[in-house]
């Protein structure tokens, strides 16, 4: 079976789990009104005015979007920040979607939704039987379980047990089965021997692997894509374009919106980030990092490597160092120094480690192509620092109280001075050499077909297929929600 084979594959676990949302009230967003959230009807908009955010209610389905406005408790807005020029140092703007403003504190919840709906509505998942099982580095799990919960859906999160405590402890609290496998961010091997482990003791256990599920991917270039292209259009002043998109990758799901953007904006330049202490695309290369979320040592299946323009590689000390910078109460009165307002500075804390490597490497790609301020640079500020609080207190214990001084050095050396080491623009041959790394993982290790590999760089139709297949999902949606709300 063809993981973009959309057919309804076994009516009875369709059946159960549309009784299912019936005993629980549960009707799923569509992909349309998940990208025009202002679709969402009034009735039920009002119903989200009471509801938190993270609270475990399945009408937080419809908050997993980029326009949450967490004032009324509506859709609002789309939900981006700019970092100041008086930061960055560059002429270029960056800007970037707000990630903490989704259910969960971050952006994966998405990918998660756009891998477990299909699922549903196509009777591939028996809620009375499967346990969904999430393998993530990052905050997939954490999404999964959260989406999981909503439906009442047994889960099940498989993480490094170097990731932060702050994971844990919120997977735990949610009832999830959890388990943590050997080493840190970049040990996905670790990871997939688990779910093969789980998958041999019983069919129970259906796996969710965001590596290799297109959902993810589509949900980014469905919804993040057009998200990205609206806002242009929102903030864009006379003569400015929009230069690129970066995006620090693990599945390789958020960067999938710019398969989107690449259709609107033709000319734009993609870049893959990733941990220089793990720089696989930039130079085939392996190693522990502390960039949570990103860098896992492969090349995702669903990376559509050609789109692909750029990889740079960030030093995650730096990650680290500017993560004090931009929490720290020394970091912020030595960043008032600029003139800018508190407001500003305090939206610093809306960048997690993740996305402060995506703001290094805007600011990279900036110097290398000497971008004016005519040009905008987006990204995805995929979690905040409120992930990250037990990494702050480690920095603290293990480096000492910041301190203003501290921060003029890491200001200088890091953010002002980021240069044009390790990034490299790619050739189409570059380009091949990434795409081939995926033979090793996928096809040797993972079972996957040499020529389903091959249609990846050679047939064109083969992402057009699948990055289109969101209006048949959508009708799927709505069949099954209506027979969700017959009487
Ligand atoms: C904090 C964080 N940043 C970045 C990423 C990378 O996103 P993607 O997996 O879509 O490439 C993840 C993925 O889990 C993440 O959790």
């Amino acid at each position: 079976m063809k993981s973009w084979d959309w057919k309804i594959i076994n009516k009875d676990y369709l059946r159960r789990t549309i009784e299912r949302c019936k005993q629980r009230h549960i009707i799923l967003p569509t992909f349309q009104q998940l990208k025009h959230p202002n679709t969402i009807s009034y009735e039920l908009q009002q119903k989200l005015e009471k509801i938190d955010i993270n609270e475990l209610h399945p009408l937080n389905l419809f908050r997993i979007h980029w326009c949450n406005d967490l004032e009324t408790g509506r859709c609002g807005k789309i939900n981006y920040i700019e970092i100041p020029r008086e930061i960055t140092g560059i002429n270029a703007r960056i800007i970037g979607l707000i990630g903490k403003h989704f259910p969960t504190g971050a952006h994966k919840v998405g990918a998660t939704y756009g891998c477990l709906a299909p699922y549903l509505v196509t009777g591939r998942f028996n809620p009375d039987y499967h346990k969904a099982v999430w393998p993530s580095t990052g905050n997939y799990c954490r999404g999964g379980v959260f989406n999981s919960n909503l439906l009442s859906v047994h889960s099940v999160a498989i993480l490094p047990e170097e990731m932060s405590q702050e994971r844990f402890t919120w997977l735990k609290e949610r009832g999830a089965e959890v388990y943590a496998t050997p080493g840190c961010e970049s040990n996905v091997k670790e990871i997939y021997d688990k779910c093969h482990e789980l998958e041999a003791k019983s069919d129970e256990y259906l796996i969710f692997n965001q590596f290799d599920q297109f959902g993810n991917a589509i949900w980014h270039y469905e919804i993040t894509g057009y998200t990205l292209e609206t806002l242009f259009h929102q903030i864009k002043a006379p003569g400015e374009r929009l230069s690129a998109y970066v995006s620090a990758t693990g599945s390789a799901g958020t960067i999938a919106a710019s398969d989107y953007l690449r259709i609107k904006f033709p000319l734009i330049r993609v870049l893959a980030s990733e941990a220089l202490q793990c720089p696989t695309l930039l130079m085939n290369g392996f190693g522990g990092h502390r960039i949570e979320g990103i860098g896992d040592k492969h090349v995702p299946w669903i990376h559509n490597v050609k789109n692909l323009d750029f990889v740079c590689a960030i030093n995650d000390e730096y990650t680290l160092r500017v993560l004090r910078l931009f929490n720290e109460p020394a970091g912020i009165e030595f960043l008032r120094k600029s003139g800018l307002p508190d407001e500003t500075l305090q939206n610093l804390s809306l960048l997690g480690i993740s996305s402060i490597c995506n703001l290094l490497s805007g600011i990279k790609l900036s110097k290398y192509y000497e971008y004016s301020q005519n040009d905008i640079i987006f990204t995805i500020f995929t979690d905040s620092v409120e992930l990250y609080r037990s990494r702050l207190k480690e920095m603290k214990e293990m480096w000492g109280e910041y301190t203003i001084q501290q921060a003029e050095i890491d200001w200088h050396s890091i953010v002002k001075n980021q240069g044009i080491d390790y990034i490299k623009e790619l050739s189409y041959y570059d380009k091949k050499a990434i795409h081939n790394l995926k033979y090793f993982t996928w096809v040797e290790q993972q079972g996957k077909n040499v020529e389903e590999l091959n249609a990846q760089w050679y047939d064109n139709s083969y992402w057009e297929e699948r990055f289109s297949i969101v209006p048949i999902w959508d009708r799927l949606i709505e069949d099954f929600n209506s027979k969700v709300l017959e009487s």
